[in-house]
């Protein structure tokens, strides 16, 4: 199984600061076999990252794109421009693009199309709001929105997705999901992969997302279906992000027997 770090910058940082980062986790992150590194910084950014980090190691990921390869979208980035540049994967259906910008299932699946058709890796995100989990209803939550936005895509297509479970409570909060509780979605999730995606469930890599930090990432990567994480805060200073990168490549040499 693959094990994924990657660092989402969100809205951080001006052109000085995202090269002095780019250019110091080139030099600490490494060759960590064990883990596939990616960041993502903002868009005005991602060209700057491929060429700085072309023999680091270290992928390059968009935060977002639109479902439409090419057309009159005053504003957007299509998948084209950013494979065109060496970018290999997107997040896509991060809860502040839902909550913020009205990102549906539906729009995300057609993201996830639109990138698989250039050849770029989609991060898909879900996850349960606060309310749903005091509920009791994060599971149902998880499962329509994984239905809504993988259903339409094809078992070997859906093997070259990565999933995040970031449960929105948890995110740039400090509060995270217990070891317990993130294994359990990861593993929920898993399931309902197999539903959708039968065998190839198996190698999709499900990475855990909210607050993970050095202090607790041991802990969370130990969940048998914990295949890395995607990291905000964390991922804006290069020693904790490195840090990360050491954890994960020590989980991955010792994986726990599902
Ligand atoms: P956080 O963000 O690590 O700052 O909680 C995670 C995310 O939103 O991907």
């Amino acid at each position: 199984m693959r094990t994924i770090i990657a660092g989402n910058w969100k809205m951080h940082k001006d052109r000085a600061e995202a090269e002095t980062l780019i250019d110091a986790l080139a030099e600490q992150v490494g060759n960590t076999e064990r883990v596939e590194v990616i960041i993502a910084p903002p868009f005005p950014f991602l060209a700057l990252a491929v060429e700085h980090l072309r023999d680091a190691h270290i992928g390059v990921a968009a935060q977002n794109c639109h479902e439409a390869l090419h057309g009159a979208f005053t504003g957007e980035v299509s998948a084209v421009m950013l494979k065109s540049i060496g970018v290999s994967a997107a997040i896509v259906g991060h809860s502040e693009r839902r909550q913020y910008y009205g990102e549906t299932d539906a729009a995300v699946s057609k993201k996830i199309i639109a990138l698989l058709h250039v050849g770029m890796m989609p991060i898909y995100c879900c996850g349960e709001l606060r309310v749903d989990r005091e509920k009791g209803t994060h599971f149902e939550v998880v499962r329509m929105q994984m239905n809504e936005a993988l259903g339409p895509i094809s078992p070997a297509d859906l093997a070259k997705v990565v999933v995040a479970y970031e449960p929105v409570w948890a995110i740039g909060t400090g509060l995270t999901a217990t070891p317990q509780q993130a294994q359990e979605m990861h593993a929920f999730i898993r399931q309902e992969l197999r539903t959708l995606a039968g065998e190839v469930a198996a190698a999709i890599p499900i990475l855990y997302g909210g607050s993970m930090k050095p202090d607790n990432a041991k802990e969370i990567l130990a969940g048998a279906d914990v295949n890395g994480g995607l990291i905000g805060g964390a991922s804006l200073d290069a020693g904790q992000f490195t840090e990360l990168v050491r954890i994960a490549a020590r989980a991955a040499a010792h994986p726990s027997i599902p």
